[in-house]
């Protein structure tokens, strides 16, 4: 089955909604993306215009505007929105957990209502790992237990059940909801665009690119006491052009699905602690990353790692890059060319797609 031809995200110019975008317009997809920018760059936009300009839209907007999304889903009308708009930071969550509310919960309740408005019938939404809290059983499958450590995962948990209310009451509505456990990396064409955003909170991966390009001095490792292998957390990092692909997949899964509401795990299904991550890193880059242990932080659970058999079965979705690929996509964040120089080539062309114009 074709997957839809007309597909809005919100948030679309953010770390993980850029690489979709890419992914959908190199499929020819015609895309809108509505952001309002408070922690991306408009740059990112003129990069995704090389693979199809032609296709590529973009509105500011902010979707705690009512007025802004009705002229939005009024002027583009969507067959699809793939909601990733929202804030994400755990610790800032603490701090300020009456704006996540309002802004993750509220957001998208302001985004189902346009569409309601509209016609638009079939969400992709982004949730998070965050909702499971500590696990009671490794891997995590999508049954397991919610019970969210931060305000940051309350509020996703919230949006699920929001949306789960929103695709029973009928009239064709679909949703399919994707838990990402850690994404990481970026693609070749992308990586520049998040230097350009002093909001955006560096990920482990950008921190330790940033370590390695001596931009900063060393890496802090949050916990060294966890009942782990080597005392530091347990995470599954996926790469994050597997989990673009995975929006793929869930258009497609949502075109042809009988319920109307699905819950899916994305990760890499395994599980790999801080300083193997940065034990990877050194030893596909050569470059030596010095850390330095921190206290733990509120809100980390000391391990997670999905199952993933349901993407694989209900989406045929299947990750394809490996631990060392994802070392490789670990690029500079803001740091020049120093590190492009020191780093080993990227993958072959045979293993990340070229854009349809080269
Ligand atoms: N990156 C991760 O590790 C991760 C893990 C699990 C879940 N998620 C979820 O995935 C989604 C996307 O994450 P990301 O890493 O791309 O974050 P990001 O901050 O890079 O992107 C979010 C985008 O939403 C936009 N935005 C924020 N508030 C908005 C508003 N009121 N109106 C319109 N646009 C608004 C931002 O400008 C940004 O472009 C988020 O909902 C996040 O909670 C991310």
């Amino acid at each position: 089955m074709l997957p839809p031809q007309n597909v809005l995200i919100v948030g679309g110019a953010g770390y993980i909604g850029s690489h979709v975008a890419l992914t959908l317009l190199r499929q020819g997809i015609q895309t809108t993306i509505a952001d309002n920018l408070s922690t991306s760059d408009e740059a990112v936009v003129a990069t995704l215009r090389q693979f199809g300009a032609n296709r590529l839209r973009f509105v500011k907007a902010d979707m705690l505007s009512k007025r802004q999304l009705a002229e939005l889903y009024s002027s583009t009308k969507p067959d699809v929105t793939i909601h990733l708009a929202g804030l994400k930071q755990v610790a800032e969550s603490f701090a300020e957990p009456g704006r996540y509310h309002r802004t993750n919960v509220g957001g998208l309740a302001n985004v189902l209502a346009a569409m309601d408005e509209s016609g638009c019938r079939q969400m992709v939404f982004s949730s998070s790992a965050s909702v499971y809290g500590n696990p009671e059983y490794l891997p995590m499958d999508e049954k397991h237990p919610t019970a969210p450590l931060s305000p940051y995962g309350e509020s996703k948990l919230k949006c699920e059940g929001l949306l789960k209310q929103w695709a029973s009451g009928g009239s064709g509505r679909r949703c399919a909801v994707l838990r990402y456990f850690n994404p990481v990396g970026c693609d070749p064409y992308l990586r520049m665009h998040r230097t350009h955003c002093p909001a955006a909170q560096p990920s482990l991966a950008d921190t330790i690119a940033q370590v390695a390009s001596g931009r900063l001095g060393q890496l802090e490792v949050f916990g060294s006491d966890y009942h782990t292998a080597d005392g530091t957390c347990v995470r599954d990092f996926v790469h994050i052009s597997d989990i673009a692909e995975a929006h793929l997949s869930a258009l497609e899964m949502l075109s042809t699905m009988r319920e109307e509401h699905a819950i899916l795990n994305l990760g890499s299904g395994k599980g790999t602690t801080v300083l193997q991550l940065v034990a990877a890193f050194e030893a596909t880059s050569g470059i030596a990353i010095p850390h330095r242990f921190r206290p733990r932080r509120q809100g980390d659970v000391p391990e997670s790692w999905a199952d993933i058999s349901s993407a694989r079965e209900r989406m045929n979705w299947e990750p394809r890059y490996s631990r060392e690929d994802i070392c490789r996509a670990i690029r500079p964040v803001g740091s020049g060319e120093a590190i492009s120089r020191l780093l080993p080539p990227l993958p072959p062309a045979s293993v990340r797609e070229q854009p349809a114009h080269l």
